[in-house]
């Protein structure tokens, strides 16, 4: 008796998640996420991590439960990835379980989800954060997740902004900007725009205070790790700093290192950006500076999976698969 196609695991491919999934799709459901944080709604323990010293890289897991919706996202960041073996630095696998049963209703690829739900994040809190439209947006490091951060403020704010592209390599900020209409310039130019985005795997300072403009929002995305470290202590001390989440942030996002080292304190934390959606604590007011600072909340990738899995089952889309041979 062959299972009914309800009790098969779907398996969705990255190129199934890219034909489903749209940047508005996305927005929708990171900033439903991050109310549902902001309201203590979810259950979403801090990510943990494997370390491999020797290979440069790092595994995480990452289980959450919210919105009658439950799995766990496996992911890396092995930033050499790109020369040594020609693969991306971050891939990731979701698994998505119905909360009822424990039934796998899906394993599906995390690598897009992961890039669409970053870039998502950082442009739900520029909309909460940032003074108003940008005329200018900047993007430190130019690589996979600079691409869905620009997708992201496109799909916030239109196409009318300059891209203004940085790299330590030069040929990085010069494909992108070339892909995206925009121009490769110093960091120190690109750090000057109305939203800056940074996305590297920096274990120092790369964007310094004194480059920044007056009024702008910065999207400190490439911290997600301890002792990783973009922006100048300098900046958080002087900005209104946003938070994703306590745990991770201070365990291993922009706040990290200058927590650890005593250049910033907790107390100088304004707020979660779960907390400035739901309304408890005010966004940026007349504040000169803001910073968002991203570590990725397994309830974001939840939020989208649960999205991508509805919408493949609607439409026909991936493998159905007897994964627990409950046919006989
Ligand atoms: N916060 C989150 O939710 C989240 C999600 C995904 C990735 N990340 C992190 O974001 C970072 C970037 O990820 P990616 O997938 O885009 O990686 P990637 O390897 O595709 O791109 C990184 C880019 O940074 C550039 N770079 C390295 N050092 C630099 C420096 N000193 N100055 C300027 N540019 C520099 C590289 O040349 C490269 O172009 C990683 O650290 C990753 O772990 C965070």
């Amino acid at each position: 008796m062959p299972a009914p196609e309800s009790l098969k695991t779907l398996l969705l491919s990255r190129n199934d998640v890219a034909s489903l999934l749209t940047m508005e799709a996305t927005l929708a459901a990171v900033e439903a996420a991050f109310l549902a944080h902001g309201r203590g709604e979810v259950q979403m323990p801090s990510k943990v991590y494997l370390s491999f010293e020797a290979e440069g890289g790092d595994l995480r897991a990452m289980p959450a439960y919210a919105a009658g919706a439950a799995g766990v996202k496996w992911v890396n960041s092995h930033p050499h990835n790109p020369e040594r073996f020609g693969l991306p630095s971050v891939m990731g696998l979701y698994i998505l379980s119905d909360p009822e049963t424990a039934f796998p209703l899906a394993v599906m690829d995390a690598t897009l989800i992961t890039a669409m739900r970053t870039g998502a994040a950082a442009a739900v809190a520029s909309k909460f954060l940032a003074r108003s439209a940008p005329r200018t947006v900047g993007f430190v490091g130019c690589g996979v997740q600079s691409r869905y951060l620009l997708d992201a403020h496109r799909a916030v704010y239109g196409k009318s902004f300059e891209v203004l592209a940085a790299d330590v390599s030069a040929e990085a900020s010069a494909r992108f900007a070339g892909e995206v209409g925009g121009r490769a310039v110093s960091l120190e130019e690109a750090s000057g725009c109305d939203i800056v985005c940074t996305s590297t795997p920096c274990r120092a300072p790369v964007v310094m205070r004194g480059w920044l403009r007056p009024g702008a929002h910065v999207n400190a995305i490439g911290a997600d790790a301890h002792g990783k470290q973009e922006l100048d202590p300098a900046i958080l001390r002087d900005a209104r700093v946003v938070i994703d989440d306590w745990a991770q942030a201070t365990e291993s996002g922009e706040v990290n290192v200058p927590l650890h080292d005593g250049s910033f304190t907790r107390e100088a934390i304004h707020a979660t950006l779960g907390e400035v959606i739901a309304g408890k604590r005010p966004g940026r007011e007349q504040a000169d500076l803001t910073v968002f600072d991203s570590t990725g909340l397994a309830v974001q990738d939840v939020a989208v999976a649960r999205v991508l899995h509805d919408a493949a089952r609607a439409r026909g889309v991936g493998t159905a698969f007897d994964l627990l041979s409950l046919s006989r």
